[in-house]
């Protein structure tokens, strides 16, 4: 199958590519290399798709020009590309409106008239809330330009099934981490602190939880959305193990084998309390479940994060 992972480049759409290759697939990359983070940092996130003849990489802004020549050919469309993080969406407005709902638009205007197979969209569940701790009936009630951002951009994308008939599978992610985990986001900084043997600033009193997913186990229910997903629907994708912040900060200090100094600031505006996916859903319909542990997936966030200092 030809495919096309838009933000190929990042955290999530790299080891998507790297996935669909794996399973025999063509893939076509897009990615601006939106600075929110370094370009080099996506450079090492695309080193082992680069030079293969089944990878092309697309440099190409979703917000402008013509995407028809991207999507030429394509059956099955990833959508990743998206201003992600909570914090800097407050200050940051407009580059969240333009990467995560225009940039969308555009995309499903193109594959309104390119007619693919299927489009998997990459949502979060900061649609929901302060407490994300529910099914997918839960009413979504973001506290972040972030999560308003992307709950338009779902419902955007569910417009255009409801309206046109495209082929739209939606996913909800729940606190994604592992090896390349985004730069700004709290384990790679807490496991970037220990390995330099700095201080641990925890925001809040580190007793919010979340059920975190492992980057491999969300690549693999968005693989199956593509091929098991029901045209319309939207699927919760967690792990299943609820842990608080200061329990994952205790556990990647044993994993390290060093202690830090941990103090607590204040409570970040918009963070959820607690997320823990219900997801009994994509279990259902997509065959899919979580695999691995907490403990096993922070040791291989913490074994790439060592290749890296
Ligand atoms: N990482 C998580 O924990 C998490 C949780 C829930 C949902 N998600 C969603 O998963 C998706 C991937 O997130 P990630 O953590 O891999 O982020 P990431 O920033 O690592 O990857 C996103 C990529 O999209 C690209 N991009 C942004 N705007 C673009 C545009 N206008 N045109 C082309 N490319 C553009 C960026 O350059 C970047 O490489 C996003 O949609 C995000 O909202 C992530």
């Amino acid at each position: 199958m030809r495919c096309l992972v838009t933000g190929a480049a990042g955290f999530i759409g790299s080891h998507l590519s790297e996935r669909l290759l794996a399973d025999g697939h063509d893939v076509t990359g897009l990615d601006v290399f939106h600075p929110y983070y370094p370009r080099d940092r996506k450079e090492r996130n695309l080193a082992s798709l680069r030079d293969r003849s089944d990878f092309r990489l697309l440099e190409l802004d979703l917000r402008e020009g013509d995407l028809a020549p991207a999507l030429d050919g394509i059956e099955a469309i990833f959508h990743e590309a998206a201003m992600p993080g909570l914090l800097r969406s407050w200050d940051w407005f407009e580059e969240y409106m333009t990467c995560n709902v225009l940039a969308t638009q555009r995309l499903l205007e193109a594959a309104r008239l390119s007619r693919p197979r299927i489009l998997v969209h990459a949502s979060t569940s900061s649609v929901y809330g302060r407490v994300s701790s529910c099914d997918e009936e839960a009413l979504p009630r973001p506290t972040s330009p972030y999560g308003a951002t992307k709950l338009c951009a779902e419902k955007l994308a569910l417009a255009y099934q409801e309206s046109f008939g495209l082929p739209v599978v939606v996913l909800r992610y729940f606190s994604v981490y592992g090896p390349r985990q985004r730069p700004d986001m709290g384990y790679t900084i807490f496991v970037e602190r220990v390995l330099r043997d700095e201080p641990i600033i925890v925001f809040g009193d580190g007793e919010q939880t979340r059920g975190n997913t492992y980057v491999a186990d969300c690549v693999d229910a968005t693989v199956r959305a593509a091929s098991h997903g029901q045209v319309g629907q939207v699927y919760n994708v967690g792990g299943g193990e609820s842990r608080s912040t200061n329990w994952v900060v205790d556990t990647i200090q044993q994993i390290v084998g060093r202690r830090v100094t941990v103090t607590h600031g204040p409570p970040r505006p918009g963070e959820q309390r607690e997320a823990l996916a219900i997801t009994t859903k994509a279990r259902q319909s997509l065959g899919w479940a979580p695999r691995v542990s907490l403990e096993d997936g922070l040791r291989a966030q913490v074994e790439w994060q060592r290749t890296l200092t």
